[in-house]
C-alpha cells in the first residue's frame, strides 16, 4: 500500500530539517518538502539537503515574480506600512507560501501540510489561515509548536540520526524576502540594547557609507515603479537594484517594538532598503496627483490594509475591496521622483507628473500668479461666519 504523504514547508534550517525524520517517525508518511524562493534562497543546495535528511521528494518553487506582482506592488500602491514603520516583508510573503503549499499538497495528493512556525509568532496564524482559505479540507501539522524540543534537544535528535546539520548557531532568528529582512530573538530581546552590527546584513553602518550622496530618479506608471534613471526594469530586478544601492548608503534600518497579533510586544530589527525608498517616492508622487480628500481617505485605507496584511487576512473580500479602491486612486499616479540617498537617509528632493494637481500659476508668488486674490476676501467672510456668530452670541 502506498504511504500517506505530508507536505512540509522546508527552509533547510535546523528546525525543518529535524522535522523531516520526526514526521516520518510520528506519522509514518512520505515527506515532500517544498522550498519557495521569495528572493534570497539557494534552491539547489536546500533541495539536496532535504533529500539528505530523508525527504521522499523535494520540490522547489521560484515565486519571486509572483511575490512582487501579486503582493509587494499592491501593498506599495496601498501604502501599507504596519505601525507607521514596518513595510511588512515577512507578512506579505506568508500568504503566498501558504498558497504554494496548498497547491503542492493537492497536486501531490498529500493529506496534511506541515510548517516550522513556533507557537508565539504571527507566522503560524498567517500560514494556517492562508492554507484554510485556499484548501479548507487539508490538515495542518506544526511540529515545532508541538514537540517541545529546545534547540539542544533538536541538535541531539539530529545527531542520533546522523542528520547532516550545519549546527553553527546563528545569534538571531532571521527571515528574509525581496521586501526585507527581519531579525529577532537573542540579545535583541532587550529593547534597551542597541542592536549589534551583526544583526544587520543588507545595510552598511553610516560609518561605512560613501561620503557623497547619490541621486536616483524613479519612474512610476499608475503607482508602479517601472524604471530607474531612465532604464526600464522588471519588478524583481528593480527591487534587487534598490536593495543593493540603498543598502550601500545605509538606508533601510528599522528598530521597532511591535504589537504582535498573538498579544505580545516584540522587538524587531528590520532592513528594507528598497521598500523604504519606494514607499517614500510613491507617497511623494501621490502628494502631487491626489486631491486632499483622496489623500486623507487613502491614508486611512493604508492603515487598514497594513493591519489586514499583518494579521494574516490576505485571502479576504475585505482586502480585495480595499485593493479595488487603491487601484482606482492610482489612475494618475504616473511620473518621476528624484531621491537622494546619503548616510542612512532617503530624501525625496523632486517630483513631477503630467497630471499633477500642483499648478505653478496658482501656487506662485511671482508675476505669473493666476490665483484670484480678491475672491479670498469673500471666501474668508463666509468661511468664518459660523465662528464669528457663535463667538458673538455665546461669548466663548
Ligand atoms: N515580526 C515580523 C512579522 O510578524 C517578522 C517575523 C519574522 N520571523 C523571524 N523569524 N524573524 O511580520
Amino acid at each position: 500500500m502506498a504511504k500517506d504523504k505530508i507536505v512540509l514547508a522546508y527552509s533547510g534550517g535546523l528546525d525543518t530539517s529535524v522535522a523531516v525524520p520526526w514526521l516520518i517517525e510520528n506519522y509514518d508518511a512520505d515527506i515532500i518538502t517544498v522550498t519557495i524562493d521569495l528572493g534570497m534562497v539557494d534552491l539547489e543546495s536546500i533541495k539536496a539537503r532535504a533529500i539528505e535528511v530523508g525527504a521522499a521528494k523535494a520540490i522547489t518553487i521560484d515565486a519571486k515574480d509572483t511575490l512582487v506582482q501579486e503582493f509587494l506592488f499592491p501593498a506599495l500602491q496601498a501604502g501599507a506600512i504596519y505601525e507607521d514603520i514596518y513595510p511588512l516583508a515577512t507578512a506579505l510573503g506568508r500568504p503566498l507560501i501558504a498558497r504554494c503549499l496548498a497547491e503542492v499538497a493537492v497536486s501531490e495528493g498529500a493529506y496534511a501540510i506541515a510548517h516550522g512556525c513556533t507557537g508565539k509568532g504571527n507566522d503560524q496564524v498567517r500560514i494556517e489561515v492562508g492554507i484554510a482559505a485556499v484548501e479548507p479540507g487539508i490538515q495542518v501539522i506544526a511540529p515545532i509548536r508541538d514537540w517541545g524540543m529546545s534547540r539542544d534537544d533538536e541538535l541531539d535528535y539530529a545527531q542520533e540520526r546522523n542528520l547532516p546539520i550545519n549546527a553553527s548557531k546563528s545569534r538571531f532568528s532571521v527571515d528574509e524576502n525581496l521586501w526585507g529582512r527581519s531579525a529577532e530573538a537573542g540579545e535583541l530581546e532587550d529593547p534597551w540594547l542597541e542592536p549589534p552590527e551583526e544583526a544587520y546584513e543588507w545595510t552598511q553602518p553610516v560609518t561605512n557609507t560613501p561620503d557623497d550622496p547619490i541621486y536616483i530618479e524613479i519612474h512610476f506608471n499608475k503607482g508602479l515603479p517601472t524604471a530607474i534613471n531612465g532604464e526600464s526594469m522588471d519588478g524583481v530586478g528593480l527591487i534587487n537594484y534598490l536593495n543593493n544601492l540603498a543598502g550601500t548608503h545605509g538606508v533601510g534600518r528599522i528598530d521597532h517594538v511591535e504589537n504582535r497579533l498573538v498579544g505580545i510586544k516584540s522587538r524587531e530589527i528590520y532592513e528594507s532598503p528598497a521598500a523604504i525608498v519606494l514607499h517614500a517616492a510613491h507617497k511623494s508622487l501621490e502628494n502631487l496627483t491626489l486631491s486632499k480628500d483622496q489623500a486623507r481617505t487613502k491614508s486611512k485605507i493604508s492603515q487598514e490594509y497594513a493591519d489586514i496584511v499583518y494579521n494574516g487576512l490576505w485571502f479576504t473580500a475585505h482586502r480585495q475591496d480595499l485593493d479595488a479602491y487603491v487601484k482606482s486612486t492610482q489612475r494618475y499616479v504616473t511620473g518621476d521622483v528624484k531621491v537622494r540617498l546619503h548616510k542612512g537617509t532617503c530624501t525625496v528632493v523632486g517630483r513631477k507628473a503630467p497630471d499633477a494637481l500642483y499648478q505653478h500659476q496658482l501656487a506662485t508668488y511671482d508675476r505669473s500668479d493666476e490665483f484670484d486674490h480678491s475672491s479670498a476676501e469673500g471666501f474668508i467672510s463666509i468661511y468664518g461666519l459660523p465662528v464669528k456668530t457663535q463667538n458673538q452670541i455665546q461669548k466663548l
